[in-house]
């Protein structure tokens, strides 16, 4: 690979070293799929020590940065990624890289901080000691969101930067003290131009302004942010519109939607699954599965419906809870798995203690998740708004209809009537016709049949999304 481009792409997070939702799979699987078409793609995660407890990883040198007037010591680590050999870095520190979770927001904002300064010149050391200067720098949600600035300001670094969205939700916003810890003046944020009013920064807002490209994980979802109908109250909001009317095409937030490691899901090769089928016997194989599930719950044996995600008001379970209160006249299940927020999980616990068809179970299970997803006829994604969303996409390589929101991703990769079902998001009403008229899809053996032997056959390969994004970079080298 060595006059190919070469994609250093930073995130918090990466399959299998760490995960904490979808980031962590597309961090995982997207480098592979780059690589397969001669792109020099290598991932930086910072090293926490939920890292170090499980891996082994070969130590590649040090270096220093500044930081809150003071010096600090950062390690370098690596590794590569199990399957396609993706070099994978990893940055140490005591004191700001050995949890996720520490306390506190403002300690929250500081460690990214600190890592994104690190990251810049982590850019110059491996230029220098490994020989390899990336030719785009690809930051991945807030946690990365000051990369862009910093480049330009304080490493004095021009190499074009792509930021992609994978959750606008979240911004990192903190008090503008972060300025003082990087030794940076007000002036040289965007943010701080609008204004006196301002006073705190927000760390994908500046991602957004100074990023050389900006993307998102779907189609749709590129158009929903940057509609008129989306949440003019939120702040992100007038960084986005900023980027917008400068109307160059260069500016515009393009959509490229994710795809699924079918290496970890494809019920063929599944060890988790009580038995493995395909395309061709899935019949027997998901009525397998389905009893076994079943029977572990100790559900009886009816059409199953299913909800697999964290417990967080962008998935929508109010919307869910409601319409169970609206189909109790059905003879079926409702599997729900999940956690998150306590709130959501007492409203589900009460509804599960009203219908003994509705099994919950609150816990982050890999093996019950893939049991669910072969063992049920459909699930359902209720999401408020869903930037790509994965579930779909797995739960149909395992046969399993999904009946989603249409928003985001959902709406670019569910064909309503063909693959899956789609209505209206945020109304209980809908959903319950929709799971009513699934139910009448179930029932006439030969349609159902048709629709799921097309979900399986649906492809979501990181292949063709690659693609999408080595053009995207290739676009961005030829013109900086
Ligand atoms: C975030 C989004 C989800 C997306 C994932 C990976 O978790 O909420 O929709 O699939 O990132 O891009």
């Amino acid at each position: 690979m060595n006059n190919s481009l070469k994609i250093l792409i930073v995130a918090n997070e990466i399959v299998p070293f760490y995960k904490r939702g979808g980031l962590g799979d597309v961090i995982g699987a997207l480098p592979e799929a780059l690589r397969k078409i001669e792109v020099d793609a290598r991932v930086i995660v910072p090293y926490y020590n939920d890292i170090k407890n499980k891996y082994h990883l070969k130590e590649e040198g040090e270096f220093e940065i500044d930081f809150d007037s003071r010096k600090d010591r950062i390690g370098v680590y690596s590794a590569l990624s199990p399957q396609a050999e993706t070099p994978v870095y990893f940055l140490e520190n005591k004191q700001h890289l050995c949890f996720y979770n520490v306390r506190g927001k403002k300690k929250k904002i500081e460690q990214f901080v600190f890592f994104d300064l690190a990251v810049a010149h982590f850019i110059k050391w491996v230029s220098e000691h490994h020989k390899w200067s990336p030719s785009i720098i690809h930051c991945n949600d807030w946690h990365t969101g000051l990369i862009p600035l910093i480049l330009k300001q304080k490493v004095k670094l021009e190499t074009p930067t792509l930021l992609t969205i994978h959750n606008l939700m979240y911004q990192g916003r903190g008090s503008l003290r972060v300025l003082d810890l990087l030794d940076m003046k007000d002036e040289e944020t965007e943010e701080l131009k609008r204004g006196k009013l301002v006073t705190e920064i927000n760390i994908l807002g500046e991602g957004l302004i100074h990023a050389t490209r900006v993307s998102t994980v779907s189609p749709t979802y590129a158009k929903e942010i940057v509609s008129k109908d989306d949440d003019r109250r939120n702040i992100i909001y007038s960084f986005i519109r900023r980027r917008e009317e400068k109307k160059l095409p260069d500016e515009e937030i393009i959509g490229i939607l994710n795809g699924i490691d079918y290496n970890i899901w494809s019920p063929v090769a599944d060890e988790l699954i009580f038995h493995k089928f395909n395309v061709d016997n899935w019949e027997v194989g998901k009525e397998d599965n389905k009893e076994d599930l079943l029977r572990s719950l100790g559900l009886q044996n009816k059409p199953t419906f299913c909800f697999v995600g964290r417990m967080a008001i962008q998935k929508g379970l109010d919307v869910l809870i409601k319409a169970i209160n609206h189909i109790s006249h059905l003879d079926v299940n409702v599997i729900i798995l999940g956690s998150g927020d306590t709130r959501i999980e007492s409203s589900i616990l009460e509804i599960a203690k009203k219908f003994p068809w509705v099994k919950a179970e609150f816990v982050y299970s890999e093996e019950l998740a893939h049991k669910i997803y072969a063992g049920s006829d459909f699930i359902i994604i209720p999401s408020r708004y869903e930037p790509c969303g994965l579930i779909q996409m797995i739960a149909m390589k395992y046969g399993t209809i999904p009946i989603a929101s249409r928003t985001g991703g959902l709406q670019d990769s569910i064909e309503h009537g063909e693959n899956g079902f789609l209505f209206e998001k945020g109304r209980s009403i809908r959903l319950k016709k929709t799971i009513e008229h699934a139910l009448n899809v179930w029932k006439n053996k030969e349609q159902y049949k048709k629709m799921v032997e097309k979900a399986m056959k649906t492809d979501f390969s990181w292949d063709k999304s690659a693609v999408l994004y080595k053009k995207l970079y290739q676009e961005m080298v030829d013109k900086s």
